[in-house]
């Protein structure tokens, strides 16, 4: 047994032996053992070696699209979230201009310093908006900055419907020996009513606590 799994199997025995609606049949070590097993088993998904999978959402965005995806797909999945910040002004009619060629150049950007370390996680899951078909230079530059060989990978893009194919081939070579499960695209229309869209992202989410 892993050292996490023993401290989690001690916490939610715990949790049992202080139940106070506990009946005496339940009033047992095999009662208890066997229910903090049930519990854990509900409550956490574990990786290959046993230990909870950990989830980290990384996203980047400009009007605000991938970052509601992000914060559902965190809240939905219990997953930590990380927003890349590009330092570079990406505002106003010449920026977008500019956003567009860099992402078509496959040019890297100044990112703000990030907070996670994307090594202590299994699931590894990246929003961002479709920029000229292709990643945004922002999330290119975080990708390239840091290793993901062995994590688990799904990508969401917020896009108008041009060039999701291309944008999902230029970021996958970005993290190769990564293990892709899958990706989810929605168009800007989508995200109007956001009750239908956080609806579409939780369908998604759910197929990747299958995966
Ligand atoms: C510079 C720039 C380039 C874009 N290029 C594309 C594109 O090639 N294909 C597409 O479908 N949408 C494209 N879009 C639209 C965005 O992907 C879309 O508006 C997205 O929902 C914005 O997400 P955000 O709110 O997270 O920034 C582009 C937007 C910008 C600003």
């Amino acid at each position: 047994m892993t050292k996490l799994f023993r401290y989690n199997y001690f916490l939610v025995k715990k949790m049992l032996k202080h139940n106070p609606n506990r009946g005496i049949a339940q009033n047992s070590k095999r009662y208890n053992t066997f229910s903090a097993r049930k519990l854990l088993s509900e409550t956490v998904r574990p990786n290959n070696s046993g230990m909870p999978m950990k989830t980290l959402v990384v996203y980047y965005t400009r009007t605000g699209n991938s970052k509601f995806a992000a914060e559902t797909i965190s809240a939905e999945l219990g997953a930590d979230i990380e927003e890349i910040v590009d330092l570079k002004n990406r505002q106003g009619k010449l920026e977008f201009l500019r956003g567009g060629r860099d992402a078509g150049r496959a040019k890297e950007t100044l990112i703000a310093q990030t907070k996670r370390t994307p090594a202590d996680y299994d699931l590894i899951i990246v929003a961002q908006p479709i920029w000229n078909r292709s990643p945004t230079p922002a999330i290119r530059t975080y990708l390239t900055k840091n290793d993901f060989s062995g994590k688990k990978l799904a990508l969401f893009f917020s896009d108008s419907f041009l060039g999701l194919d291309q944008a999902i081939e230029k970021t996958k070579t970005l993290m190769s020996n990564s293990v892709f499960l899958s990706e989810f695209a929605m168009s800007v229309k989508s995200f109007k009513n956001k009750e239908e869209a956080k609806k579409k992202i939780v369908e998604w989410c759910d197929t990747l606590k299958k995966a």
